[in-house]
């Protein structure tokens, strides 16, 4: 069903109308609790969610809506094990990924808590070998560098958590990871690195993706070129997918392949066997605090009421941007420079999933879905793009994630940092008037150009410090938050058609620019001229 043709969406319809003139500065003067009434704490975030364009009738709107898309069934229909991914016929289990020992969650009539923990065990003796140097090079020489080849899931949650937890790392080791098909990425991943020291994680849930494959077949020619020696590969090489055919067709003794199931998206597959290289970073131990991070968020959100409930908040309020005030994006801004990379990572986790304009059942929605996720870490973007926040004409909902304590305390850095955080919170939703320039004497001529309309909003994630746990917490915040957005949307977050057609049609291209006689072209006039140019081009 199409969820604007519920009684309740046409009620924040109607709420939208009458409130959306309503200014932040009027709605705090009004209510003198605002700031502390309107927030929310679970898991070890604070959420301070009282800049935002709501009031309280917003908030009973927007759960009563959430009510009627059946939000808490759907959660248990997920963590139950369903196969909510329909167009795939697949069970959506990330949460499964970070169950205890000893707990159940069945799939076909099968629990697979026991194979999750089998695989978490098996890497982090992996790990161990690696990290103590037991675990040797084809020349005796111990590892010293890690190369994750892999793309999209299988490489933007491993390179995100390698950046956010690196104070915990084991630095003696150095982590790269190759996703582009550009030959530079390649070239420059391996440019100064010994063969005898190198270990490759090729990393692909079907193993047959195109730039990964072509990455890892470069990795071992380069790697074979030095050690010239076929069984080095068993050393040098190691896989996680789903894919044991492929796996060994490659080369790569399954016994050094860590598995992981098809009811893992790879944009939720960062806590699955794709996590290899952090824990290699972090050792198990410390990936264990991940997961734990992980499980809280999952408990949080399975148990919470809606008022207290974080995913459910931070999701509900993105719907009333996105689909009532019509933003069209949502700015997420860590912070924190560990933090650098998080926001490219919500882009997959995000955009891949709420990207669609079908529902559930097919039909084409008739209202906005998915919105733009992007951001760079503070104090960064308020030099470059916060002026378009500020004083530009489009209305953009941002997330400040910030933390008390800093892993790097040095001089007054952290309380500078956490400065530019409330103000510019409090610079957006609040903004400045004409009255307030006049009053300061800016030339009349100037007011206008000096005044801040205000009323912008956001929300404030503050936590203690960013640990393993903390990381933890916040992805399946996010996680959370995308279900959410697709069961009130009523689309499919869990399947990714999207991506096939431009994949279809480059391998159709790929032979026309290889072949050595002038190929018979039957694409578009333009396609047709610029595959004519290139081919021409590039002799
Ligand atoms: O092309 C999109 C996609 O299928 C993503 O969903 C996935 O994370 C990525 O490609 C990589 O896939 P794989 O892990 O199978 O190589």
């Amino acid at each position: 069903m199409l969820p604007n043709t519920r009684p309740e969406w046409a009620a924040l319809q109607k709420h939208y109308e009458a409130t959306k003139g309503a200014h932040l500065r009027d709605l705090f003067a009004a209510d003198s609790a605002r700031g502390t009434r309107l927030t929310a704490e679970a898991v070890g975030i604070y959420l301070d969610y009282s800049k935002n364009r709501i009031t309280d009738e917003t908030l009973k709107l927007l759960f009563a809506l959430a009510e009627a898309s059946d939000l808490k069934g759907r959660t248990a229909a997920m963590f139950g094990g369903e196969k909510i991914n329909i167009t795939e016929g697949r069970a959506v289990l990330h949460t499964a990924l970070r169950a205890p020992r000893g707990a159940t969650v069945t799939v076909d009539g099968k629990n697979v808590v026991p194979e999750v923990h089998a695989v978490l065990d098996a890497m982090g003796a992996f790990a161990d070998r690696v990290r103590s140097g037991e675990w040797t090079g084809h020349t005796g020489k111990p590892i010293k560098n890690v190369v994750n080849i892999g793309i999209g899931g299988s490489d933007l949650g491993p390179v995100m958590a390698n950046e956010a937890l690196r104070n915990y790392a084991q630095r003696n080791l150095n982590f790269r990871f190759l996703s582009n098909v550009d030959g530079t990425d390649f070239a420059e991943t391996v440019r100064d690195l010994d063969p005898a020291e190198t270990l490759f994680i090729v990393c692909s849930k079907t193993f047959t993706t195109q730039e990964t494959m072509t990455n890892a077949e470069s990795a071992r020619q380069w790697s074979l070129a030095t050690l010239k020696d076929t069984s080095s590969v068993a050393k040098h090489f190691v896989a996680v997918s789903t894919n044991a055919a492929e796996v060994t067709k490659f080369g790569i003794d399954t016994a050094n392949m860590f598995g992981f199931w098809d009811w893992v998206g790879g944009r939720y597959s960062m806590d699955s066997a794709v996590g290899l290289s952090t824990m290699l970073a972090l050792g198990s131990e410390q990936f264990a605090e991940l997961l734990s991070g992980f499980r809280a968020m999952d408990e949080h959100f399975r148990t919470a009421p809606l008022a207290q409930n974080l995913p459910a908040i931070m999701g509900l309020l993105s719907v009333w941007y996105g689909s009532f005030y019509g933003a069209e994006t949502v700015a997420v801004l860590p912070y924190d420079q560990y933090l650098k990379r998080f926001p490219a990572y919500l882009q997959q986790l995000t955009m891949e999933s709420n990207g669609k304009r079908v529902t559930l059942g097919g039909d084409a929605v008739t209202y906005q879905t998915g919105s733009v996720y992007w951001g760079e870490p503070g104090t960064n973007g308020q030099h470059s793009f916060y002026q378009l926040i500020h004083q530009g004409t489009k209305l953009i909902p941002c997330d400040f994630i910030a933390f008390c304590k800093s892993l790097n305390p040095v001089g007054r850095h952290h309380d500078l940092l956490m400065a530019n955080v409330f103000a510019q919170a409090e610079a957006l939703a609040f903004g400045k008037t004409a009255e307030q320039c006049r009053a300061e004497k800016v030339p009349e001529p100037l007011v206008p150009h000096k005044t801040f309309p205000g009323n912008r909003p956001s929300n404030v994630l503050l936590v203690d410090k960013l640990t393993p746990f903390a990381l933890g917490s916040l992805v399946a915040l996010y996680e959370h938050i995308v279900f959410t957005q697709g069961v009130i949307w009523n689309i499919g977050s869990f399947d990714q058609w999207g991506v096939e057609l431009g994949k279809a049609l480059a391998s159709k291209i790929v032979p026309e620019l290889e072949s050595a006689s002038a190929p018979d072209l039957k694409h578009d006039t333009s396609t047709n001229a610029l595959i004519t140019r290139y081919r021409a081009g590039k002799k």
